[in-house]
C-alpha cells in the first residue's frame, strides 16, 4: 500500500471518447486529516454523463480539470479512519473518482460518504439502490407522474436506469414499451423484466415501431436517448403526456449538437407537459427510494443485470461501452475485493 494508481483527463473529448483522453499516473498513498477517511476502492461506476464531465462548459457539476483524476462513483473500503462515524473495514459508497486511494470528510463530494446497509453487495449498491436506480425512482414517479393504466414508453430500456424505471411503471399497473438495441436486451426486457412490448431500435423504423407498439398512444414518455429517439416518440403522445427527461445519450458523443426534435408542436396540441431533472437534486429523499427499491428487488418484481469488468487498466475502455451498447445492465468495473 505505497502507490496510488491513477487515471488522469489527459485531453478533453472531441467526438467519440477513446484511451488518449485519459494519461495513467502513479501518486503516493495519501494521508487522512482530522476528520478524514482513507478509502481503497473496489468497484467503480460507470455513467454515461461523465463524457458530459468531460467537456468544459457549464453544467450541474463543475467540469473535471485537465490533470485531474477523472471523477466516477464508487464503493471502496475504509483502510485508516479518523472520523468516529466510519470504522476500519466499513464498506461506503462515494466519489471515489478512477484511482485506489481517496481521503474524504463525510459531506465531500456530490454523492458525500455513505456506509452500505449491512448485506446490500456492492453490485447492488451501485446499481438498483445507487444513483441509477433513485433516478429510475424519481424520474419515473415525481417527473412522470404515472397513473395505473396509463401507456409508459422508456427508451434505454434494457439499461441500469431505464429497465428500473420501466419495471416500477409495470409495478405501478402501467401498460409497458421498452425501446433498447438488439434482440438479446428485448428479449430480456419481456422475459425477465416483464415489459409487455420491446422494441428493438436497431431493427429500423422506430417511428413505426412505436405506432404498432403504442395502438392508443402513450401517456408517459421516460426519455433516456434523446434525439431522433424523441422525435420518434412524439408523433405518438397522447392528451396530457408527461415526458421526463433523464438524459439523451444518443447525443453525449456528438461534435455538433443534434438538432431538435421537428414536432415539439405535438406537446402544444396536446397539453403535454416535459422535464428535466437532475437527481442530485433529490439525493435528500433517497432512504424513501432506497426502501422501496429493496423491496422490490427482494421479492423478485425488479430484476436487473450487473455488468462487471475488471482490472484498472481496462477502465478507460470499459467508460466506451456505455456509448456502444455494449453493457448488458449496469456498468461496473472491479479492481480490489473487500478484506
Ligand atoms: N437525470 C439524471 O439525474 C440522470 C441520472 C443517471 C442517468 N441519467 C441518464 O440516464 C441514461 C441512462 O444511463 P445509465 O447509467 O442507466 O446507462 P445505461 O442505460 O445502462 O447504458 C447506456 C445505454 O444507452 C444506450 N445507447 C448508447 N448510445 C445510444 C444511441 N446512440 N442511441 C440509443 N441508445 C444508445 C445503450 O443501450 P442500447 O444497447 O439499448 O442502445 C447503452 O447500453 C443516460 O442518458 C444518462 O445520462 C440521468
Amino acid at each position: 500500500m505505497t502507490v496510488n494508481r491513477q487515471w488522469l483527463l489527459a485531453k478533453r473529448p472531441d467526438g467519440m471518447i477513446g484511451p488518449d483522453n485519459f494519461k495513467y499516473t502513479e501518486t503516493p498513498v495519501p494521508t487522512p486529516g482530522d476528520q478524514e477517511v482513507l478509502i481503497r476502492n473496489l468497484y467503480f461506476s460507470f455513467d454515461p454523463t461523465q463524457r458530459n464531465w468531460m467537456v468544459d462548459r457549464p453544467s450541474y457539476l463543475p467540469p473535471v480539470g485537465l490533470g485531474e483524476v477523472m471523477r466516477a462513483g464508487s464503493v471502496g473500503q475504509v483502510v485508516e479512519s479518523r472520523h468516529s462515524d466510519f470504522n476500519v473495514g466499513d464498506l461506503v459508497q462515494t466519489t471515489g473518482c478512477w484511482q485506489d486511494y481517496v481521503v474524504l470528510a463525510p459531506g465531500e463530494g456530490p454523492m458525500g460518504l455513505n456506509v452500505l446497509p449491512p448485506g446490500v453487495p456492492p453490485e447492488l449498491m451501485l446499481s438498483v439502490l445507487g444513483i441509477t436506480g433513485i433516478t429510475a425512482y424519481f424520474g419515473l414517479l415525481d417527473v412522470g407522474k404515472p397513473i395505473a393504466g396509463d401507456t409508459v414508453l422508456v427508451s434505454g430500456a434494457a439499461g441500469a436506469t431505464g429497465s428500473v424505471a420501466a419495471q416500477i411503471a409495470r409495478i405501478k399497473g402501467c401498460r409497458v414499451v421498452g425501446i433498447a438495441g438488439g434482440p438479446e436486451k428485448c428479449a430480456w426486457l419481456t422475459d425477465s423484466a416483464k415489459l409487455d412490448v420491446a422494441i428493438d431500435y436497431k431493427a429500423g423504423d422506430l417511428d413505426a415501431q412505436i405506432g404498432a407498439a403504442c395502438p392508443d398512444k402513450w401517456n408517459v414518455f421516460f426519455d433516456n436517448v434523446g434525439g431522433s429517439t424523441m422525435q420518434a416518440a412524439l408523433n405518438h403522445i397522447s392528451l396530457n403526456a408527461r415526458i421526463a427527461m433523464c438524459g439523451g445519450i444518443s447525443g453525449y458523443n456528438d461534435i455538433e449538437p443534434q438538432p431538435g426534435p421537428n414536432n415539439l408542436m405535438n406537446l402544444v396540441t396536446n397539453r403535454g407537459r416535459m422535464e428535466g431533472f437532475i437527481i442530485l437534486d433529490y439525493l435528500h429523499r433517497a432512504a424513501e427510494a432506497v426502501q422501496e427499491l429493496i423491496g422490490w428487488v427482494g421479492s423478485g418484481e425488479i430484476q436487473y443485470q450487473v455488468d462487471v469488468q475488471e482490472g484498472f487498466d481496462n477502465i478507460p475502455a470499459t467508460l466506451q461501452r456505455l456509448y456502444t451498447g455494449q453493457n448488458k445492465g449496469k456498468q461496473l468495473l472491479k479492481i480490489a475485493d473487500p478484506e
